[in-house]
């Protein structure tokens, strides 16, 4: 099976690990373990206190750099170009790296003038600080603004996504567009080990509920995921996911489970579209 989402350039492993809440030095252990184990794609951002604990780790590893897929991203207050170019500054001096793989929008606003944000945002891949780019939480109707009006070129969209959350009309619009969808929180902060047709599906292959999970989405053609695990367990049972061999009556079972469970919805979330509530 092939372990890569390509899109626009973007060389993505599927399977990355995500680094919020993670701080200091167990964020710093956890991605030096991670890559040891065999990750090569790390997701943090400017937002989670973490960057330079990622650098660290990235410092310390054997792993050559090129080897690694790093995504960061921008807070939704610092989109004025200004502001989003020290945010890049800063995020890439904490990460002791020339470049990162893919850079975000972490989350819209409304009070912004969006095609400068955008071309501040294309700018930086011009400048070889970013290979690609992208935006998370946008939902389809800004996607498209970006995308169509705009024509800007995106690699990738970040958004929650899990057997318990439907994503259906934006992953359609990635495949027609040749982006990436990173499925965040994907494994509903471990609620998934809880469903009782997920443990169904794990008992009959002998595997675990979060590697059945995991594997619905990293099955999907353009799809990504990023856990978030500290320990050396989470981390080695999450990359075995690859390997679990789901069927069409498991993906039968996981689409009759309801599709509207979000667990990440801040007050400055956009008005989400109405099919994902
Ligand atoms: N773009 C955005 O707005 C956005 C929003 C939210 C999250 N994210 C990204 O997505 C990443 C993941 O999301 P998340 O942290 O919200 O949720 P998640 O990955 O669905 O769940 C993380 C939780 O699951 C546990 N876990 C991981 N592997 C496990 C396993 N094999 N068995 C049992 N429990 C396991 C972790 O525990 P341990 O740590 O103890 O292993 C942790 O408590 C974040 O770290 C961040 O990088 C992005």
């Amino acid at each position: 099976m092939q372990h890569i989402v390509n899109a626009q350039g973007l060389n993505m492993p599927k399977l990355g690990l995500g680094t919020w809440p993670m701080l200091g030095d167990e964020c710093t252990r956890a991605v030096e373990q991670a890559l040891e184990l065999g990750y090569r794609h790390i997701d943090t951002a400017a937002a989670y206190n973490n960057e330079d604990a990622v650098g660290q780790a990235l410092a310390n590893t054997p792993t050559p750099r090129e080897q690694i897929h790093l995504t960061t991203k921008v807070w939704w207050d610092q989109l004025q170009p200004d502001a989003m170019r020290h945010s890049m500054e800063r995020s890439l001096k904490a990460l002791r790296s020339d470049y990162v793989d893919l850079f975000m929008i972490h989350w819209p606003t409304t009070d912004w003038d969006l095609p400068r944000t955008l071309d501040t945002l294309a700018w930086f891949k011009e400048q070889g600080l970013t290979r690609n780019i992208g935006v998370a939480n946008f939902p389809l109707p800004l996607l498209r603004k970006v995308v169509e009006e705009y024509g800007i070129g995106l690699s990738a969209i970040q958004v929650e996504y899990h057997v318990l959350l439907g994503q259906n009309a934006l992953l359609d619009y990635a495949r027609q567009h040749n982006m990436a969808l990173t499925a965040y929180t994907p494994l509903a902060r471990n609620k998934v080990s809880h469903i009782a047709e997920i443990q169904q599906i794990a008992a009959k292959h002998g595997v675990l509920p979060t590697q059945v999970a995991l594997k619905w989405l990293l099955d999907q053609s353009n799809v990504a995921a990023i856990p978030k695990a500290s320990s050396a367990s989470n981390q080695s049972a999450n990359l075995a996911a690859l390997e679990v061999n789901l069927d069409d009556q498991d993906r039968a079972l996981i689409a009759s489970l309801s599709k509207r469970e979000r667990q990440v919805s801040p007050d400055f979330a956009p008005v989400w579209d109405a099919f994902d509530q």
